[in-house]
């Protein structure tokens, strides 16, 4: 124990770190153990590396704007489910061919400390309130199962989406214990792989270690880009090698429309031969702080709103259309080639990129103190880091209203990204699919609801849901069908077609028959 101390004592004032120890006479035996076995895994020099370099990027980042430097996506790397309808059919059949071979997988990215959110638990044990109180977590579970079902009812195969879950050191037991009281969704143990991202240690602005409490570092996830770094870390490759996986759709948990393994994006990007492909929504307020996918001196990146400058924010295309207008959704396409050509050559050139945060302390007197602003930086790297490393990069485009509704933030009046703005989303959606499908709604006084609401907002082009929601006057009618009936609109006709609803309107299975509840 002693020369374990010493030795320990040694490396960290080796790395200028030895503040950590300052409290130790005071910690009973159990802390001190935890706290040397805390300090033994941890490599000190590579995390004084980490600042260094992340300090000195964020540095030079803030002087120089990117504009001059950035190009708009290429028409020809482009799909788009607007403006090309006539292809989405053929995109679909293909992704569905590699679903049917058990050839694409999911990865979750599961990590995140969800704190604006503010709840103690995972984000996708959220439940956001839908008449059926699905979470996040069994919404994706129910997407997949029907996908793998329909891809087997097209090409007569059994298949599996085996389903990679990112947690972290502060989300992985109760992510799994999750998964497990609810058996895995139907899924089957088996495909259901979770592993854990790694942690790096809060910092002051002077690359001090910030202690938590006189036994506890501060300690967060790594950023969604520690995928990288944990799936080499944790045999992920090498798992997805023996299943024979070709294809890897990554996605956030907090999108509650989001199209999990979307055949049609699968499709798109194998077809095009894309070894990376990235789905956006258009951009379509030049302030709107979301990052654009483009080209910068030549390599694919996503360029923050606030590394570029208005004038490049509000310029235009011929069509009108915003010039640099990809918005980035953090939805990826990879191959596996390119998937371990990352983890194995490219990740340890991934740079952290730095966040400013307010991180609670216990000063030199062994106060806890709670700061009113930023006094310390979190090191992260972020998912779409790797784009720069793609030789053949595509995007595919698709309709925000349809596909993205993140849930980010605690309900607030006028809250953006909120569990009701989410919940309003995905109701909306699923009106326009029994509308689609030929059925209707009516009011408690028998009269049929318009299709389009009087602001004429709800199914209409790429207008903001967030936006049409914040002010209430585009309530969603009620409407919830689960994905376990319907993937994407389809398979509905037959339930709903030339039949009037009252809401609330729950379309659900139970064994193998769908069951209409209106009215609820
Ligand atoms: P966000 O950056 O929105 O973070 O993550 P968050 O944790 O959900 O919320 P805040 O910022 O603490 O309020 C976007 C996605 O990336 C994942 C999250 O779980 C979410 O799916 N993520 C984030 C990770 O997997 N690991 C991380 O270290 C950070």
């Amino acid at each position: 124990m002693e020369s374990t101390r010493s030795r320990l004592t040694q490396r960290l004032a080796e790395a200028g770190q030895s503040h950590l120890l300052q409290f130790w006479d005071e910690l009973t035996p159990e802390q001190q153990a935890e706290m040397t076995s805390d300090l033994e895994a941890m490599d000190f020099q590579e995390i004084n590396r980490f600042f260094r370099s992340a300090m000195e990027v964020s540095g030079s980042s803030k002087q120089e704007k990117m504009d001059a430097r950035m190009e708009p996506v290429p028409r020809e790397v482009l799909g788009s489910v607007t403006r090309d309808r006539d292809c989405l059919k053929d995109w679909e059949e293909e992704g569905l061919r590699c679903i049917s071979q058990s050839r694409v997988a999911v990865l979750l990215l599961a990590g995140g400390q969800g704190t604006r959110l503010g709840v103690s638990y995972p984000k996708g044990m959220y439940d956001v309130g839908l008449p059926s109180h699905k979470t996040l977590f069994q919404i994706q579970a129910e997407r997949i199962l029907r996908l793998q079902q329909l891809a087997e009812q097209r090409h007569g195969a059994k298949c599996f989406i085996p389903w990679y879950i990112m947690t972290s050191g502060r989300t992985m037991e109760s992510t799994k214990e999750f998964f497990l009281r609810h058996s895995y969704f139907g899924l089957g143990k088996d495909n259901v792989i979770f592993f854990q991202q790694g942690m790096l240690p809060a910092m002051d602005y002077n690359g001090k270690i910030i202690l938590e409490s006189k036994a506890k570092l501060a300690m967060a996830p790594d950023g969604n880009g520690g995928l990288y770094r944990a799936l080499g870390t944790q045999g992920i490759v090498e798992d997805m090698e023996q299943r024979g996986i070709g294809f890897i759709h990554v996605y956030c948990v907090d999108n509650i429309l989001v199209k999990v393994a979307d055949p049609a994006f699968v499709g798109f990007c194998v077809q095009k031969g894309g070894d990376c492909g990235a789905k956006v929504v258009e951009k379509t307020n030049p302030t709107e702080a979301v990052g654009v996918v483009c080209k910068v001196n030549g390599y694919y990146q996503v360029v923050e709103y606030s590394e570029i400058s208005l004038a490049t924010a509000e310029e235009r295309s011929a069509d009108g259309r915003l010039m640099f207008n990809a918005g980035n959704v953090a939805n990826h396409f990879f191959t596996l080639p390119f998937l371990k050509d990352i983890v194995q050559t490219f990740e340890p050139q991934l740079q952290h990129h730095v966040a400013q945060k307010k991180i609670p302390y216990v000063d030199i007197q062994g106060r806890l103190i709670k700061p009113d602003k930023p006094n310390g930086i979190k090191m992260e790297k972020f998912v779409f880091d790797i784009f720069q490393f793609s030789k053949t990069f595509v995007v595919y485009e698709v309709l925000r209203e349809d596909e993205f509704s993140p849930l980010k933030n605690a309900d607030s009046q006028d809250g953006k990204d909120t569990p009701t703005t989410t919940k309003h989303a995905l109701m909306s959606l699923h009106h326009r699919w029994v509308l689609n499908a030929g059925g209707h709604f009516i009011d408690e006084n028998g009269t049929r609801v318009p299709a389009i609401p009087r602001d004429g907002s709800a199914g209409s082009g790429t207008a903001d849901v967030n936006q049409n929601l914040k002010d209430g006057t585009d309530l969603p009618i009620k409407c919830e069908i689960s994905p376990l009936v319907s993937y994407g609109g389809e398979g509905l006709e037959g339930l709903v077609r030339g039949q009037e609803f009252r809401p609330t309107l729950v379309i659900d299975k139970s064994g193998a028959h769908e069951l209409v509840k209106n009215g609820v």
